[in-house]
This record gives C-alpha cells, structure tokens and sequence, in this order.
C-alpha cells in the first residue's frame, strides 16, 4: 500500500516560480516535488498557487505520471482565497485529510532600511498566509478524523542576519507548536521542515546561475540539497510513519547548520 493512498492534500504554494535546472524541461521547486511525490504515493492532491498557470502544470505533470490532481488559483494573502482552497479540495475529493503550505517569498534587501511596506507585504504572505491556510484546513482535518500538516519554514528561522524572511519562519517554528499541542487530541499532527541551501526554484530565480558554486563551499555536503530531497521529508511528516512525530521541525540543510564556524570547508575528498 502506498504511503498516503486514500488521503486528500492540499498543497499551497504548489507551482514553481523559476527556471529549469539546465538540461530539465519541467522547472522543479519545493512545492512542486512536494506535490509531485505525495501523488506518487497515493495522495490526491489539491494544487493552489498565485499563479493558476504554474499550478496546472504541476496538477498536469501528476496527471502524467497517473496521479489524481486538481488546480485552482489561491493568493495566500487573501482571506476568502485561503478559504476557497480548502472548500475546493473537500468538494472536489470529499475530505480534506492532509496539508502544505509551501508559499515563502523573500526579498533581495532583507535588513532594517526594507520600506515598511514590503515588511507588511512579507509578513502577509509568509506568516498571516500559513495562519490563514490553518484557520481554514484545520476544521476540515478535524471533521475527516484527523491528518497531518508540514508548514515550509527555513533554516533562517533559527539563525540570524536577515529582518522579515528569518523571524517570518521562525513564527512559523511557534505556529507549528501551537498548533500541534491545541490540536493532539484531534488527531491533527503539525510539523515544520526547515530547508537549508536547496537548488529549487526560488533559489535559481533569486540567486541566479552562480548560487551553486558560491554556496557549495560553505556546506559540509559539498552541494545544495534538491527540492525532492525536502519532499522526502516533507512526505515522512505527512505520513503514518511519523505517527508519533508533532510540534517539531525537521532541518533539510546538509550539515549547513551543524557547522559552528561557517568558513568555507576544505575540498571535499570524493
Ligand atoms: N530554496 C531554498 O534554498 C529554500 C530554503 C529555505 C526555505 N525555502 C522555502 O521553500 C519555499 C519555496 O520554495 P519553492 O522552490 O517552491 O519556491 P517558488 O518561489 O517556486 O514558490 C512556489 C510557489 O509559490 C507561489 N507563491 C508565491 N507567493 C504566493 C502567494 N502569495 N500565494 C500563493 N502562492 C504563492 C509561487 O507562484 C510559486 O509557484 C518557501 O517557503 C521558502 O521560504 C526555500
């Protein structure tokens, strides 16, 4: 029996918003193999994005591969969007069972002089977003029996330099607590996975061609991780297997924050 056969996942944030790997022609980011794994394992899925193009590309590479998917556009930002999402998910699969948020936006300027506005605008996406995800989801999660749910934190959210993506994510790192410990008894189990340096479609959007080589060094792997890689836990969290596993952060980083000093590494011997 597969992983998660038989439930309904609601993936927020489930498009992909960058470039193709060289040599790749579907551009994969977090959200995007998060929902194309949790398919492959049974999971049918209810793909929301801003943009509903890049939602129904990952509702049609499921579809491909023989998996159940749906797409509807949801800006996260918006109440009754958030609201809509989930409504969509019951009424198209008849539950809601399981759910991901994915959405996370970061600015290149990320210190004290970022105009108060895109404070505001981070802050609406990143943090009142997951908020608003789980003030819908979590009665339906409870009314099908119980589930479970992974919010996308960040390695950021527990160290320092930045001032809206790092304490947006560590928010989240609280949210998952409030919500694991209100909810126990519901059979609701709420986890964060907390990526470290991922080659996904944020970061090749963001950091351009050059991130690979730049922050290789500084990893102890010796490579960013992939975005199937923070599927991989994401689906562990999502599954029976962790049945025993609430209020907690799974860290996908490599070693990145096991390092005390950070320095560059010597060449790795391979
Ligand atoms: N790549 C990394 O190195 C890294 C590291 C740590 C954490 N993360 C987290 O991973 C997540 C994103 O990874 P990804 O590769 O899928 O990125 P991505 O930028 O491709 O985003 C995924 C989707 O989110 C959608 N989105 C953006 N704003 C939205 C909104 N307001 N409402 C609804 N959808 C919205 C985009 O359209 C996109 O399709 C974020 O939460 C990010 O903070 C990434």
């Amino acid at each position: 029996m597969k992983r998660l056969q038989n439930k309904v996942l609601l993936v927020a944030g489930g498009g992909a918003d960058g470039p193709p790997n060289k040599g790749e022609t579907l551009a994969i980011g977090n959200g995007r193999a998060i929902a194309m794994l949790c398919a492959r394992e049974g999971a049918r899925v209810m793909i929301t994005d801003r943009s509903l193009a890049s939602a129904q590309e990952t509702a049609a590479a499921i579809v491909a591969e023989g998996g159940v998917a749906q797409a509807m556009e949801a800006d996260v930002s918006s109440e009754a969007a958030c609201r809509a999402a989930v409504e969509a998910a019951v009424s198209q699969f008849g539950a809601l069972h399981l759910m991901v948020n994915n959405v996370g936006i970061v600015y290149p300027l990320d210190d004290f002089s970022i105009d108060t506005a895109d404070y505001d605008r981070l802050m609406s996406v990143n943090l009142r977003g997951q908020f608003l995800m789980l003030k819908y989801a979590i009665p339906e999660i409870v009314k099908a029996g119980g589930g479970a749910i992974v919010l996308n934190s960040s390695m950021a959210a527990i160290r320092g330099g930045g001032a809206t993506y790092g304490p947006s994510k560590a928010a989240i790192n609280s949210m998952v607590r409030g919500v694991a410990v209100r909810y126990a008894r519901d059979n609701v189990r709420c986890n964060a996975v907390m990526p470290g340096l991922i080659n996904s479609t944020l970061a090749r959007r963001t950091g351009g061609e050059g991130r690979d080589a730049a922050v290789a060094p500084l990893i102890p792997m010796g490579r960013q991780g992939t975005p199937w890689e923070v599927a991989h836990a994401v689906l562990f969290l999502l599954s029976d297997e962790a049945s025993y596993i609430t209020g907690t952060e799974i860290l996908v980083d490599g070693g990145f924050c096991a390092n005390i000093n950070l320095a560059p590494l010597p060449r790795l011997s391979r």
